[in-house]
């Protein structure tokens, strides 16, 4: 057991949920900070089952500097924090750009100031590969000048970075990890916990909802690009791999391993795969012939990204598990569960 606490915030979301059982799989005491305006309590019951042990939750607004105080008046032996809390959507950030700037900046601003009041010497940052918008030359790697970023989301993530940065250099004994992810998808292996969201925007959720039949048809954002195929290209990382990947980086800054007091990593496959692609590939896998559309481009989306992701290989000590096919199968099995479970709830 590693000694102190952890504080994951965003705790009770989709990757924050996978990374506390990866977290506490590797030996960390653990808990979450989540007002479960996108979190939910069902995966922390789902990750307690997982673990065999219960893991405590603030229901804390983080853009209250007094609330989220507390947390660290009540637990001064945190020794680490991995902010995940932040809205995530892409198209979202486009419609209600005030509504990301004010959540996610004011809560990372306010994490930070809690790690300099209360001696937290090691933070994780959830950042995106959205920071480097339509890169010029792919992969991405960590050198690769940021792009003018295509949505407040993306841009809430740059910003976010210099914070951290200007931030360090005040607190030098602070260090802090910038962890960029690319595409995570899929669920835990043993289906008890997964992406839990009604109404999702992303690919692989909006794919198995409609073959489960939850979605009549979907449509596919453009297939005019200029692409291998005309549809736009992510890379696709299992969210066990990017959970992984936040330990590997605890255990980094713990062990003072860090070069930088501020250090960027690629979380990617480092594969690009095309939206029809991953459609075909889904297609393979569940025997499902998908009911999809190909419709008009959605505004803020890149064209084409994925990683370069050797540096956290060798620093991180940090290899992906789960290749594209077992993404695939841990969605459609989490998808397949979620029908089970609300035909039981019916029955
Ligand atoms: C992927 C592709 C869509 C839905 C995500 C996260 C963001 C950040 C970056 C981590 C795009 C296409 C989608 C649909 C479609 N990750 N698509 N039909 O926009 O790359 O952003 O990765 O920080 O948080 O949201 O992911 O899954 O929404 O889209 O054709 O119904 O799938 O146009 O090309 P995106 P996404």
């Amino acid at each position: 057991m590693i000694p102190g606490k952890i504080l994951v915030t965003g705790g009770c979301g989709y990757i924050g949920g996978h990374t506390i059982v990866d977290l506490v799989n590797n030996g960390f005491e653990v808990i979450s900070v989540d007002d479960l305006s996108n979190g939910s309590l069902k995966m922390l019951e789902g990750v307690e089952r997982i673990l065999g042990q219960s893991i405590k939750n603030y229901k804390v607004d983080l853009t209250n500097l007094d609330d989220t105080q507390a947390i660290f008046i009540e637990n001064p032996d945190i020794i680490g924090v991995i902010h995940f809390a932040a809205f995530k959507s892409v198209n979202e950030s486009v419609q209600l750009p005030l509504k990301y700037y004010r959540n996610n900046l004011n809560s990372l601003i306010n994490i930070l100031q809690c790690a300099k009041d209360y001696q937290v010497a090691n933070v994780v940052f959830s950042s995106s590969c959205s920071v480097y918008g339509n890169a010029q030359k792919l992969p991405v790697d960590e050198l690769t000048p940021l792009a003018v970023a295509e949505s407040p989301y993306a841009f809430t993530k740059q910003i976010g970075e210099v914070i951290c940065n200007d931030f360090v250099k005040q607190n030098p004994s602070i260090s802090i990890s910038l962890l960029r992810y690319f595409n995570p998808v899929g669920a835990h292996p043993t289906s008890i916990i997964g992406e839990l969201q009604d109404k999702p925007e992303n690919l692989v959720p909006v794919i198995t909802q409609t073959a489960i039949g939850k979605r009549p048809e979907m449509t596919v954002f453009g297939a005019d690009y200029d692409t291998r195929d005309g549809s736009c290209v992510r890379d696709y990382i299992h969210v066990m791999d990017i959970a992984n990947a936040h330990t590997k980086s605890l255990q980094y800054l713990i062990g003072d391993h860090n070069k930088e007091a501020c250090e960027v990593f690629n979380l990617g496959s480092g594969n690009g795969v095309t939206v029809l692609e991953l459609i075909a590939a889904f297609e393979s896998i569940s025997g499902r012939k998908l009911n999809y559309k190909i419709g008009p481009r959605r505004d803020g989306d890149v064209i084409a990204v994925y990683a370069d992701n050797r540096k956290a290989q060798k620093h991180l000590a940090w290899q992906t598990k789960y290749d594209l096919i077992a993404m695939m199968e841990t969605a459609w099995n989490w998808e397949l569960k979620l029908q089970n479970d609300t035909q039981k709830e019916l029955n």
